[in-house]
């Protein structure tokens, strides 16, 4: 077996791992915060229950109860809620080291926007994720986090940085995926460090006896409740990577602060109606406004018609993708670390880049996502002929 057959196995098994993982902490998240909403208080409860819920599920009905607190007694056998989190976090940090910090050259540096070492590139990376989570958990912490709506704010400016910091020293594809990272490793941060710490304080206390304070458990739910609001702007980040366009344009920082506001719209509907109040319907048509505007990014980023241009020979063409391309995307490709055509794109006979021009086009002159991290130094000049090629009509002559 092909070495990078085996590697590939390793990556699509850690994949696999970190997205179910996710898939049974995001479940059991928006779960728990939509259960929490819906508890309705009733006379006959206990004093310390907030409120009651009922739920039918799998053949049977669920009656379930929140002491806001503590009960007096623990029960023997009590579930806790922390591995999905974790194990989202330890498949995650892998998968980042497998794909970016491992190959570097490839998906993390982008040497026409920042030429960093390999070394230095994994370094700003991993730096980065543990200031973000300092940054956070300080702000949280401090006069801002009192109020909701002020850190609301604050974080979604700092967060806006932070994305447009990554996209000005790494590829539009590293900047996208530690902007995923940096919200996942705060929300596991929650998990790790204030919510499981918490929780456990409190059960101490009650196996000796003390009185609980409502503070931890307070702070507890303001962590999960940021959690339920990044949930959907980090999968949005994971998914985009299959998507060019997202990342490729200059203004995939503004793409992101668009997302971070549709997902906050969408999150809240959501939580209004969970807790039975009519939720509000404009949410819907505001969260629009800013995926609208979104797209209308990534199109402006496109090159303009290149009328100036010149007829371009498909000569010209077949010599830049055979020195730009073809090293990579060929039957046998010859670049180091690359053992088959990535994605099934072969440009290596005539026939191939013509029946590819589009995609050539999305990819190296729209998107500018390829070459991967420009390793073949393509030049200004050859994009804008591959686009005139492209916009004359893709002709094989
Ligand atoms: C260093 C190797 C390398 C070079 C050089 C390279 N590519 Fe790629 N290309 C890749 C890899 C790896 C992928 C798969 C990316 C992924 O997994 O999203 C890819 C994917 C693609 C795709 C498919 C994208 C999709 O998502 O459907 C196209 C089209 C493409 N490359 C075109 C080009 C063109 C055109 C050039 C030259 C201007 C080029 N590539 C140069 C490695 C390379």
């Amino acid at each position: 077996m092909p070495w990078g057959m085996l590697t590939d196995w390793v990556e699509l098994i850690v994949r696999w791992t970190h997205v179910i993982a996710g898939i049974a902490w995001i479940g059991s998240s928006f779960y728990f915060i939509a259960l929490d909403a819906s508890l309705k208080p009733h006379p006959r409860l206990d004093k310390r229950v907030k409120g009651e819920a009922w739920q039918v599920h799998g053949g049977g009905f669920y009656q379930l109860q929140k002491f806001t607190v503590a009960p007096d007694d623990l029960p023997d056998e009590l579930t806790w809620f922390k591995w999905e989190a974790y194990s989202t976090w330890i498949f995650g940090f892998l998968l980042l080291v497998l794909v970016y910090y491992l190959n570097p050259t490839l998906y993390l540096i982008d040497r026409d926007i920042m030429p960093l070492t390999p070394a230095l590139a994994a370094g700003i990376g991993v730096m980065s994720l543990a200031a973000g989570w300092l940054v956070y958990d300080r702000l949280c912490k401090s006069w801002i986090g009192r109020n909701t709506a002020r850190l609301a704010v604050v974080g979604f400016v700092l967060l806006v940085a932070a994305a447009f910091g990554y996209t000005h020293v790494f590829s539009g594809r590293g900047a996208f995926v530690h902007i995923g990272a940096l919200v996942g490793s705060i929300m596991v941060g929650n998990v790790f460090f204030i919510i499981i710490p918490n929780q456990t304080i409190v059960v101490r206390d009650l196996l000796a006896g003390r009185t609980p304070d409502p503070a931890l458990g307070a702070e507890a739910k303001q962590r999960s409740v940021h959690n339920n609001y990044l949930t959907l702007p980090v999968v949005f980040v994971m998914l985009s990577n299959h998507y060019a366009f997202t990342y490729g344009t200059r203004w995939s920082w503004a793409v992101l602060a668009a997302v971070f506001i549709a997902s906050f719209l969408v999150r809240h509907w959501f939580n209004t109606k969970h807790t039975g109040r009519k939720p509000d319907w404009w949410l819907w048509p505001a969260a629009a406004v800013p995926m609208v505007l979104a797209a209308v990014l990534t199109f402006i980023g496109q090159p303009g018609a290149m009328a100036g241009a010149g007829v371009v020979k498909f000569a010209q063409v077949q010599q830049i993708v055979a020195q730009r391309c073809a090293v990579c995307h060929a039957a046998k490709p010859s670049f180091d670390g690359i053992d088959e055509a990535p994605k099934g794109v072969m440009l290596d006979t005539p026939e191939r880049i013509v029946a590819q021009a589009p995609r050539i086009y999305a990819q190296a002159v729209v998107a500018k996502a390829m070459p991967l991290g420009n390793v073949t130094n393509i030049t200004e000049d050859e994009r804008n002929a591959l686009a005139a090629w492209f916009q004359q009509g893709a002709s094989a002559q």
